[in-house]
């Protein structure tokens, strides 16, 4: 049973000294204020050449690079919603999935020699990235004996500004949360939860083990690949797997249709795996962490953002979920009471019946009808009217399938994604006992 780890114990993050806090607030200010001058001269230049959009994309990409891997996290998250964001927008930020200017190769490089790891190089002799993330940049290596494989290398100095920045983030939400507007909602909680695991990206030895857990996983089901891991060739600074040719960002019309839904099929039983199952859940699969091959095989990658599940909230959420496969609106209203705290003037009575209209609206919708946002915003908001107080613990397994979302519906809007969980979710609420019908 899954006793740990949402959210892990230690708070790092309570560790970063006010004066810290006080000269990045600063910094950032300085930065924001550059950025304005900076938009006004592209504006300007803009007008003129007539690529004001272009140039405006630009500044905003470049902007969220100079503030930071907190920032990068954020926007890597947004670009997945074509929903909330122009589309344009999104493609601008999509670049930051994979194609964050490099570091100079980091410290923890020169490390590498005592495991006998020998970074590729161009002709001039530097070692470049294939790729390179928020946290940290990937490169082909060969190992003592021949193998290929792709070396995560920290990003410098990402420590210490990922945690002054998600420590700056923490107290804004608590000062924020003070707002009328906002009562009701876990924000607090949640930015705690949220910001924790963040952070937790910086240990790439529970990355390594993360990933391993993974790769067992899910090598149970078909068409998804996770790279090796080589733990005996890493260290706390350096992740050591092995490297998976062929990923590169494919478009929706690169790949013939059956090919597209076979794929997106296989990923959407993944998830469903963590969610439901394993518990095991990788909150990030952007596109930057998650590639369709040609052959319509799918490979993961990052297991940075990973949350454990406690067991209760893996069940109840796969509860939820069963009952809503079936337009069962007052059984979904039990489960949310079952987890929510109510306030003094809670209303079940109305509460139940709100829900219950809004999960009949939404059963058995495609990916196309269905919207996770508007769906869990009206969830929030139908609790907060009736004075009812969520538990922050579903904003993992929630944000799992948000990141998700775009993609899927991009490559397979036709695809009945609540059909697809039956399978998981009888085995998660019956048990192993339960074999679905071949
Ligand atoms: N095992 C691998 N083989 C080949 N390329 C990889 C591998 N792992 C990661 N990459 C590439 O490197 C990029 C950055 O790695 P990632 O683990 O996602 O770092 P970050 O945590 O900074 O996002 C990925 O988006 C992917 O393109
Ligand atoms: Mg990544």
């Amino acid at each position: 049973m899954n006793a740990a780890t949402v959210p892990p114990p230690a708070d790092p993050l309570a560790a970063v000294p006010r004066r810290a806090l006080a000269v990045r607030a600063a910094t950032l200010l300085l930065l924001l204020l550059r950025g304005a001058a900076a938009l006004a001269a592209q504006t300007a230049v803009g007008i003129l050449r007539r690529d004001m959009r272009t140039r405006r994309d630009r500044w905003l990409v470049d902007l969220v690079t100079r503030l930071g891997p907190a920032f990068i996290k954020a926007a890597q998250l947004l670009a997945t919603r074509a929903d909330v964001l122009p589309p344009r927008l999104c493609a601008a930020f999509a670049r930051l999935y994979d194609g964050v200017r490099p570091a100079p190769l980091a410290a923890e490089a020169g490390e590498l020699r005592d495991s006998g790891l020998v970074l590729d190089r161009g002709s001039d002799g530097v070692a470049r990235p294939v790729a390179a993330g928020s946290i940290a940049c990937v490169y082909r290596a060969t190992a003592p004996d021949g193998r290929r494989v792709a070396v995560k290398l920290r990003r410098p100095e990402v420590a210490r500004r990922l945690a002054v920045d998600l420590e700056l983030m923490r107290r804004g939400t608590r000062l924020a949360a003070r707002l009328p507007q906002l009562r009701g909602l876990p924000a607090v909680a949640v930015v705690d939860q949220m910001t924790q695991a963040v952070h937790g990206q910086l240990d790439f030895v529970r990355e390594a083990r993360f990933l391993a857990e993974f790769r067992a996983n899910m090598a149970q089901e078909s068409g998804l690949r996770v790279p090796a891991v080589h733990p005996e060739l890493g260290h706390d600074g350096a992740l050591v797997m092995e490297f998976m040719e062929g990923l590169r960002r494919r478009e929706p019309h690169e790949f013939p249709a059956g090919v597209r839904e076979r794929a997106v099929l296989s990923t959407l039983r993944g998830i469903y795996r963590m969610l439901f199952i394993d518990g095991l859940v990788h909150c990030d699969l952007h596109p930057g962490n998650l590639y369709f091959l040609p052959d319509g095989d799918v490979v993961l990658v990052d297991a940075g953002f990973t949350v454990r599940l406690d067991e209760r909230t893996r069940r109840a959420f796969a509860w939820f979920f069963l009952q809503m496969t079936v337009g069962d609106g007052k059984a979904c209203a039990q489960i949310v009471l079952s987890t929510a705290t109510p306030g003094p003037r809670a209303d079940t009575d109305g509460f139940t019946r709100e829900l219950t209209a809004l999960v009949e609206a939404n059963s058995g919708v495609s990916a196309a009808d269905f919207d996770l946002v508007t769906f869990g915003a009206s969830l929030f908001d139908i609790q907060r009217r009736h004075d009812l107080y969520a538990a922050p613990e579903f904003v993992f397994p929630l944000l799992s399938l948000l990141v998700l979302e775009g993609t899927v519906r991009a490559f397979a809007p036709q695809v009945d994604f609540q059909k697809e969980a039956g399978p998981y979710l009888m085995k998660a609420v019956f048990g192993e006992a339960f074999q679905p019908a071949a």
